[in-house]
């Protein structure tokens, strides 16, 4: 028996050894941590419950025989986050790698299954050379697995995927299909073609960071949520990130506990400055809105015309999107929509209510829009509120111009409640603009033009630039003092929490992608 238990004592440590001291050593000295230090950081102690441990990949060509490691290269289990169950892998560099071999893509393969039939999240910790090269197709079929289970996941648990090392090829997919990306600087990368075949095809020479690192995807192309300055932080975000979020899409997320106290906040009375051309940051509407420091932005430093992430608004997890006009006047483009668009879909996916703060002067006009597919692109977004069956609710502080008007949550397209601060200027488009077109003629033959375009422009904005058309239609539910704001979204947020929407049946829809 001592001897039995002995040779699984052995095993057991060969597996944590991974692909042992001299490699542990150099994945340290890049500042990156093994697969199995970035598991104890992410789990709650103790709580890590290992899944195919002694397995080995079977690959014979090359003399791959000779060359085999317990775990093949990722670790993969269970364990909990501040007491909730979740699913993880963690690609282990130290083996091969940490390249997909058909068995370490079965190992993935079986962690997703468990963590969609238990309706739990699944974590993915990636940090790979991607398709284990002496293995050829298989591995490309263990690749094709993941991505498979990815979309059925999809929707039904929340899926994370932290990039905290090599990401390249066809490998890039999954993490693509998944909800969130977080990539760490410096340390890793993520590309469909490496710099190398870049140079052959195109000419271009270009680093792996500048073509895939961290900044460029959080600047750039948007590919990654979050950049964080290495893998703790990542670590840290990504615990935070799933606080917001409930286990799958048949729970609704877990309310903190909340006092109420004093929610008036006199403070946005006088947030809005008095010229309504002048900039503002819409987080510090935000920051008053919210339950103190609760705020987590998403994709921050992308489309930064709009701003998204979750919040909690009296104990209770909500999602906000938010016209920024501190960057190009809160205008709404191709990238915005875009973001906007998926982060809706993925509060609708989870039951996280959504909050909108509206303050858009409109689509950018241009060769530039119009040629990359704004008619496209600001669809995604009209389509994914007017699909959207979570509890909506709409605060118009300002501008609320043109078709942004129709798109950013408007009562038309099945917002619950639509709010307007006193500030707010609802209408075709503004004043100067509109008087320039409707009263053409009139001011062309006028003795001094340009005081009668402003005596037009005085006239429109007079009838147009306020809420109170909107709500004399009932498209505004309520006028209402800045100051009084959160506590009408905490009473409405309360009221629409037993919503129910019986969408038309049908297979699924056909957003414009
Ligand atoms: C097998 C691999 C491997 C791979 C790395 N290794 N990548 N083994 N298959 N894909 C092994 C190395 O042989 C080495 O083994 C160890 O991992 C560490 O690699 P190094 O090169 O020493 O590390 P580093 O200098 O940090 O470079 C990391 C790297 C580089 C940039 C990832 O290894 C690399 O370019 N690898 C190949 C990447 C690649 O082309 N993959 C296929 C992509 S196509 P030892 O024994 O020395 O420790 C793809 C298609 C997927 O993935 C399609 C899905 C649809």
């Amino acid at each position: 028996m001592r001897n039995k238990i002995d040779i699984l004592q052995t095993k057991v440590q060969q597996a944590h050894a991974g692909g042992g001291e001299a490699r542990i050593e150099a994945q340290h000295k890049k500042g990156k941590l093994t697969a199995r230090e970035r598991l104890y950081f992410l789990l709650d102690e103790n709580s890590f419950e290992e899944i195919g441990m002694l397995v080995t990949h079977r690959s014979t060509d090359f003399g791959m025989e000779r060359e085999k490691y317990s775990g093949d290269g990722v670790v993969t289990g269970y364990g909990t986050i501040t007491g909730r169950l979740v699913y993880v892998f963690s690609q282990d560099f130290t083996v091969f790698g940490g390249s997909l071999s058909e068995t370490h893509a079965e190992k993935i393969c079986k962690i997703m299954e468990m963590a969609l039939k238990n309706g739990a999240p699944l974590i993915g910790l990636n940090d790979s050379g991607g398709a284990r090269i002496q293995e050829g197709v298989v591995s490309l079929g263990g690749y094709a697995d993941i991505f498979y289970r990815n979309v059925q996941a999809s929707g039904v648990i929340p899926q994370l995927s932290a990039i905290m090392g090599p990401c390249a090829g066809g490998a890039v997919y999954s993490p693509a299909i998944t909800d969130f990306i977080l990539m760490v600087e410096s340390t890793s990368y993520m590309f469909v073609t490496g710099p190398n075949v870049v140079k052959t095809v195109t000419h271009e020479v270009v680093t792996s960071e500048e073509l895939g690192g961290a900044s460029t995807h959080a600047t750039k192309s948007g590919v990654t949520h979050f950049a964080c300055a290495n893998e703790l932080e990542a670590i840290n975000h990504l615990k935070m990130l799933l606080s917001y979020m409930p286990q799958n899409c048949e729970e609704i997320p877990i309310q903190l506990p909340y006092t109420a106290g004093n929610e008036s906040r006199p403070s946005l009375s006088s947030i809005m400055p008095e010229n309504a051309n002048q900039p503002y940051d819409v987080r510090s509407i935000v920051e008053e809105l919210v339950d103190s420091d609760s705020f987590l932005e998403v994709h921050k430093d992308y489309a930064e015309n709009i701003v998204v992430g979750f919040s909690r608004l009296a104990g209770r997890s909500i999602g906000i999107v938010a016209n920024q006009p501190a960057y190009l006047a809160g205008v709404l483009d191709n990238h915005a929509s875009v973001k906007a668009a998926r982060f809706v879909r993925f509060c609708d996916c989870f039951n996280i209510p959504l909050l909108v703060l509206e303050d858009v002067p409109g689509f950018l006009p241009g060769t530039d829009q119009e040629w990359n597919g704004i008619i496209t692109n600001g669809a995604k977004l009209l389509y994914a509120f007017s699909e959207a069956t979570i509890p909506r609710i709409t605060v118009i502080t300002r501008k609320a111009y043109g078709g942004a008007y129709d798109v950013m949550n408007s009562k038309h397209i099945g917002a619950d409640m639509n709010y307007a601060w006193p500030t707010a200027e609802i209408a075709v488009m503004g004043a100067k603009g509109a008087a320039e077109i409707i009263f053409k003629k009139e001011i062309s033959s006028a003795e001094h033009p340009e005081k009668k375009w402003l005596e037009k422009e005085k006239m429109y904005s007079d009838i147009f630039a306020n809420p109170y058309r909107a709500a004399e239609r009932g498209f505004v539910d309520e006028v209402i003092q800045p100051s009084q704001t959160r506590i009408k979204l905490i009473k409405a947020f309360k009221m629409l929490e037993n919503k129910v929407v019986n969408s038309p049946r049908k297979k699924h829809g056909n957003i414009p992608l």
